[in-house]
């Protein structure tokens, strides 16, 4: 039985909400980093065949995040922004040619596109506010939709995207299917196989509770041999070690993105996470999460001055839980998030309100306190 407290003993005073920004580290991969940077000062690279080991052990517990088919079918990149980057500059665009998204996205998912528009391509962002964001996502597809790009929870109001209906969709009409799952891998549960995606980038620092600067990045085996490459070096190479040889060939699996030395420390780091996720189970962090999330929109619902912009409609929200208040414009709020920050209530500012993001061992008997805090500071 994990003991939560021993494994995220975070400071007594601290109501940690911002996982939707930068999530905690459990202890076992804090002690993870000091292991790997002890043995580092002591033995340097010694044991670099173990290191490999964790590596290919971070490979294949991705695999089981992400429900894919194979660990071949993920590389290690820096961030979900170089991994969209990949996409976006690895496919042959035509002029003419459009890309749909949404006008909710985090700017990694939209500038990357943005910058194709030299070529031709236009991006066309449909307005998911309503009560059907995959159907106004799917009126503006036509001929030329070449790629469907799609955060699948939203980084401002929380919103949850039916992703299999968006995958389906795409799949019918022969168009690349891209998600950005940042927001919802580690917190609720994702497979990739289900949604049908052909590429699927996130970062490890938010709910995967690991370190900035190392994402992973699943591209179907389809797809993966179509991208064109634009980065090279002798990690990418289908015979990798052999030193002496003049020939070469991109892996057949996606290492094809990885062109030099992996970030170690970061795998080690994730590797340490992901073996905490294994041992519990997404089943149960994803109950954990929604049961925090439909905690703190119940008491919003309750209190007549608050008003909330995540829908809390079942399987619209996943551990983004957004809010206004009533008696505030924007600078008050600017000033409330100040102020609850001060207050040891580490959460966000965003959606042009304050966005609380709780991860499934977050203590609900601070919700107490939470609340006495935001109501004293909005008066
Ligand atoms: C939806 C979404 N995508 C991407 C990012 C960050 O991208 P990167 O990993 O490139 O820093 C964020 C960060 O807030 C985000 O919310």
């Amino acid at each position: 039985m994990i003991d939560l407290k021993d494994e995220f003993p975070l400071d007594r005073e601290l109501i940690y909400l911002n996982h939707a920004a930068v999530g905690v580290w459990p202890k076992r991969t804090s002690d993870a980093i000091k292991t790997f940077a002890e043995e580092n000062m002591r033995r340097g690279a010694t044991h670099y065949p173990q290191w490999m080991k964790v590596e290919r052990q971070l490979r294949n517990r991705l695999k089981w995040l992400l429900n894919a088919e194979s660990s071949d079918d993920i590389a290690l990149l820096k961030n979900t922004s170089e991994g969209l980057s990949l996409v976006a500059y690895g496919l042959d665009w035509q002029p003419g040619e459009n890309i749909v998204s949404t006008n909710q996205e985090f700017p990694s998912n939209r500038i990357v596109w943005e910058s194709l528009n030299s070529s031709g391509v236009e991006l066309r962002l449909a307005d998911i506010s309503g009560d059907d964001p995959e159907g106004a996502m799917l009126d503006l597809v036509d001929e030329r939709t070449r790629l469907l790009t799609v955060s699948s929870l939203q980084f401002g109001t929380g919103l949850k995207m039916d992703l299999a209906r968006l995958g389906r969709a795409c799949h019918e009409r022969g168009i690349f299917f891209c998600v950005d799952a940042i927001q919802s891998l580690g917190s609720i549960q994702f497979d990739v196989q289900t949604i049908q995606a052909d590429a699927v980038v996130a970062d490890a620092h938010k709910w995967l509770l690991g370190p900035e600067g190392l994402a992973l990045f699943y591209v179907s085996p389809e797809w993966r041999q179509r991208l064109k490459l634009h980065q090279y070096g002798w990690h990418m190479v289908e015979r990798l070690g052999d030193f002496d040889a003049n020939q070469w060939n991109p892996a057949i699996s996606a290492r094809r993105f990885e062109p030099g030395s992996p970030n170690m420390l970061g795998i080690h780091a994730l590797n340490a996470t992901l073996s905490l996720f294994q041992e519990i189970g997404m089943d149960e962090v994803e109950r954990g999460v929604l049961n925090r999330s439909e905690l703190l929109m119940t008491t919003i619902a309750d209190n007549d001055h608050l008003e909330l912009l995540t829908p809390n409609r079942k399987g619209r929200y996943g551990g983004i839980v957004t809010f206004r208040h009533r008696l505030l414009d924007d600078d008050g709020h600017a000033d409330l998030y100040r102020k609850l920050m001060v207050a040891d209530v580490i959460c966000a500012h965003r959606a042009g309100g304050i966005r609380f993001s709780p991860h499934f061992y977050t203590d609900i008997s601070k919700f107490e306190k939470l609340w006495h805090t935001v109501r004293a500071l909005s008066l």
